[in-house]
């Protein structure tokens, strides 16, 4: 078990605190704060107890360069509305310098600043040891509740979490709680459900839940190389021809450790994704000459919604099909409804999952929607996250 902030007296203290505030932007415009919000319960804790808060995030992939496109400009306004106080920033062209040092001086208690993109300069990456010294002088007490960024070694987090008493702030004991613990003692019965594009992805996902649950519901493109690797052609469809392989060998585990491993048994198609002239349901076996699936079918819907129903313990990670057009969307959300309709603990991977699921409706029926992509994908391989290893025992 790590400690949290709420292990630690922080009245009176300098509190930097490691955000991942890397949100999806449209001309210079947040177009989902989730991960804003998320962090609300750590900062607010802070703010309410007297802490001095300097907050820390990267946003997008600037390459260790100065880039206004990826300033957080628009992300301390936004924060400065959610709690209704101002979020000092400094537009510099680094994320730390002798003047936000001085600013972070300045704070008085229950005061906040932002520091600026931590990925503006090339030793964030690097988990530079002088950039993480720079980091640390802003702060007498390090927080980290960047789940998102948790399975990178990089300077604001690694590095930050050797100079100063860490410890995690409540999102990050959230993603702990619902991902690590439930995967490390999991209630039966076990259902993972699996979509998104690629098995290439998920291979250490699904290698770790062989292990560990009672059924896994396959869907989304991945499903295509399982059902090709079955004997099927599946037309226009996306598949991994080199992965065939790998899904055969995953197909034989799952039938030796006796793991329930569903495919779907119909799918939706059509012949185009922009324009589509033809979409109709497919049978496994049907001719799919010039068609791609693109969402599974109600027989499928029907027979993993069945599963769903009886779990006791759900992750999900990645869609059933293309959800993003309200065609091909139907498979997605129906999942969504037959996991907000179980009595299961619910969790939802992060990245495209959870924006599914938000887009469904049923966000406020599921018991944890995970803020990390590659960080909740990590740790559901059963892998050790460095950001998190990093933070002292309690
Ligand atoms: C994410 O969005 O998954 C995290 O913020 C990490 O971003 P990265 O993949 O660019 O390191």
């Amino acid at each position: 078990m790590k400690k949290t902030v709420k292990d630690i007296d922080i009245k009176g203290k300098k509190v930097l605190v490691r955000v991942d505030f890397n949100v999806p932007m449209e001309d210079g415009k947040i177009t989902d704060d989730f991960r804003i919000v998320s962090s609300l319960k750590t900062i607010n804790y802070l703010l309410e107890n007297g802490a001095k808060v300097v907050l820390m995030s990267h946003l997008g992939r600037p390459k260790g360069e100065y880039n206004k496109k990826y300033s957080l400009k628009p992300v301390a306004e936004r924060l400065s509305e959610l709690i209704n106080c101002e979020v000092k920033f400094l537009e510099t062209e680094v994320p730390a310098n002798g003047d936000t040092v001085a600013l972070a001086d300045s704070l008085k208690e229950g005061e906040i600043m932002l520091l600026e993109n931590t990925r503006f300069v090339p030793g964030e990456e690097k988990n530079d040891a002088e950039l993480a010294k720079l980091f640390a002088r802003h702060g007498e007490i390090f927080v980290n509740d960047a789940f998102g960024t948790a399975h990178r070694a990089h300077a604001s987090n690694v590095g930050v979490s050797s100079l100063l008493p860490a410890v995690a702030g409540f999102l990050v004991e959230d993603e702990i709680k619902y991902i690590g613990n439930n995967l490390d003692n999991p209630s039966h019965p076990f259902v993972a459900i699996l979509g998104g594009a690629k098995v290439s992805d998920k291979i250490g996902v699904i290698n770790n839940l062989l292990e560990k649950c009672d059924s896994i519901l396959i869907g989304g493109a991945m499903a295509n190389t399982f059902l090709a690797a079955k004997g099927y052609d599946m037309g226009k469809s996306l598949v991994e021809e080199d992965k065939i392989c790998l899904a055969k060998e995953i197909l034989k585990k799952a039938e030796e450790k006796g793991v329930n491993l569903l495919l779907p048994v119909d799918l939706i198609a059509t012949d185009s994704l922009e324009k589509s002239t033809n979409i109709r349901v497919v049978g496994l076996g049907d001719d799919m000459k010039g068609v791609m699936a693109v969402d599974i079918g109600d027989e499928t819907i029907a027979s993993f919604s069945k599963i769903i129903k009886d779990a006791k313990l759900i992750i999900w990670n990645g869609p059933m099909g293309v959800f993003e057009n309200e065609k091909f969307s139907k498979g997605t959300f129906s999942i969504a409804k037959a996991i907000a309709e179980s009595n299961a603990i619910s969790i939802i991977g992060g990245g495209d999952s959870a924006l599914a699921v938000k887009l469904s409706g049923y966000e406020e029926k599921v018991s944890h929607v995970s803020t990390g992509g590659g960080a909740s994908l990590e740790m559901m391989e059963g892998k050790t996250l460095p950001g998190i290893a990093a933070l002292m025992e309690a």
